[in-house]
């Protein structure tokens, strides 16, 4: 049987609420009890869902758990129930209790907390889980998620807070982008192929675009975004950490302390930022043409004049001796033309240029190209350039085509699927550490204030167009053309 184990993230609208399964070889293996009465009972702690999995497995799971004395509780709070309501020791202990009650005796009884709620509340809860709700025979992990505060000063504030209750050891900060199949795949791709990691450097690739769209806006979510906006929203961390392990050296080993260790250089070698390489935008509404998309700022959510960008597009540099002078082209949005995310990685042109006046194409396009397409239809493809065949000497760009579902015709499991199950074997490889966050803030924090401070207005879009013009200038002004705004067989 699978259970279901839903998670809500706060704030969510419900389009893009999910529900999720546990990991297979975790449901299917070990039957478990899915206790949904914990969060039922009345108490005023509410976790969504709890799964209990008590019993035993059938030895086909996991290779790090014992079943047989094992039991495992994923407890997720957030979702229902009023903030304040979670912050209660009392509510824990009884949590707990219940807990220990669907355990049974099992000689260890493991427990995950994932906290799915807003940050203001993130420290007594994980305190209150903590001090009350701690397995008392096995190890308590806790799972939490962005946004891990808004610059330098409050996520240090807010790691000092946790450190209170947490080691480094139990806490979990999840960026769900690192659950991604493609993104998993990235260091496949360089590190387990010989064809493409010699070509990884200045030397061989022009620029790199690390590119987020979405086709819808912040609707009823404006609240919790206008706090935040999408530089913090989704590149401070998804696109980031995208950045870091594309560009890392390659780790010692697959360790989860390896890897890191190589993600947080990068970040740390990241030039700093300044206003002329950001662009930022907000979207407006569109009617006419059986169209009617609100703007941004039509959402009674939103204080009125909010300056928050739901559009931002950033040049990163990083200052080593791999990537000197190769522009990092990062671009979030809310309310563009399409949903999609995917890594752009452009080389030079081939020297000599011994085939270019065979090209019909410009010269943007007539080099090599990289591109892996997280989502949606996951797919990795080379643009190459072919001769046509047929008499005489004509030339096209093609592409050398892995696409997922042609080639692997398997269910992807979601992110999140991905990730817990991560946590439950202990596997941090895909968690962020403290000291990657600090490094993304220290990057980030100035300009963020300096975007505040002096009030620097959004450039204005159209809901469901590319974005602002000056993305475009930006990405100009390193000789660079935005994969995305080609036609979608580019
Ligand atoms: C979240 C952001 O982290 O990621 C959202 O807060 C965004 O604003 C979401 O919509 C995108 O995730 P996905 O997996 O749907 O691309």
């Amino acid at each position: 049987p699978t259970h279901a184990l839903r998670i809500t993230r706060q704030g969510r609208s419900p389009r893009s609420s999910r529900h999720q399964t546990l990991p297979k070889c975790v449901s299917t293996a070990v039957p478990g009890t899915l206790a949904t009465d914990i969060s039922s009972n009345g108490s005023t702690f509410s976790p969504t869902d709890s799964i209990v999995a008590d019993d035993v497995a059938d030895g086909s799971s996991t290779d790090t758990t014992d079943w047989e004395i094992e039991a495992l509780s994923v407890v997720v709070v957030g979702a229902s129930g009023k903030p304040g309501q979670y912050a209660s020791e009392d509510d824990f202990k009884a949590l707990s209790e219940r807990l220990t009650e669907v355990e049974k005796e099992k000689e260890k009884a493991n427990r995950v907390f994932y906290l799915s709620i807003p940050p203001s509340i993130f420290t007594a809860v994980a305190g209150c889980a903590s001090t009350a709700a701690s397995s008392p025979s096995g190890w308590t992990r806790v799972i939490v998620e962005k946004p891990f505060g808004k610059d330098s000063e409050s996520f240090a504030q807010l790691e000092k807070e946790l450190s209170n209750f947490l080691t480094e050891d139990q806490m979990y900060r999840i960026d769900h982008y690192l659950g991604k199949e493609l993104i998993e795949n990235l260091t496949v791709l360089r590190f387990a192929n010989l064809v493409f990691e010699p070509l990884w450097s200045r030397q061989y690739i022009r620029n790199v675009q690390v590119i987020f769209s979405e086709d819808f806006g912040t609707e009823g979510r404006g609240g919790y975004f206008d706090q935040y906006g999408i530089i913090r929203d989704v590149i401070q961390n998804h696109l980031l950490q995208i950045v870091s392990l594309f560009a890392m050296e390659a780790p010692v080993s697959l360790a989860a302390e390896h890897i890191r260790n190589e993600k947080v250089k990068v970040l740390r070698s990241m030039k700093k930022l300044s206003l002329d390489d950001v662009v930022i935008g907000q979207y407006r509404g569109r009617s006419g043409t059986g169209v009617d998309k609100p703007g941004y700022l039509d959402d009674d959510t939103v204080p009125e004049g909010s300056l928050c960008p739901t559009f931002a597009s950033v040049a990163v540099f990083i200052n080593n001796a791999r990537w000197a002078g190769v522009p990092f082209l990062l671009k979030a949005g809310k309310a563009l033309a399409s949903r999609r995310a995917e890594i752009r990685v452009q080389f030079h042109q081939v020297p000599g240029g011994l085939y270019q006046d065979k090209l019909g194409h410009d010269g943007d396009r007539s080099s090599n190209e990289l591109v892996l397409r997280i989502q949606p239809d996951e797919a990795i493809y080379l643009k190459i350039i072919n001769k046509v065949p047929g008499l005489g000497l004509n030339l096209d760009v093609t592409k050398l085509d892995l696409t997922y579902k042609q080639r692997y015709n398997v269910h992807l499991p979601d992110a999140y699927e991905r990730l817990i199950l991560d946590v439950i074997h202990g596997d941090k490889r895909l968690f962020i550490r403290n000291d990657e966050l600090d490094a993304a803030w220290a990057l980030f924090t100035p300009i963020l204030k300096e975007i505040e401070e002096k009030r620097i207005q959004p450039e204005t879009y159209p809901y469901g167009s590319r974005g602002p013009i000056g993305s475009h200038y930006l990405a100009a002004k390193y000789g660079v053309r935005w994969g995305d705004i080609l036609s979608a067989e580019d």
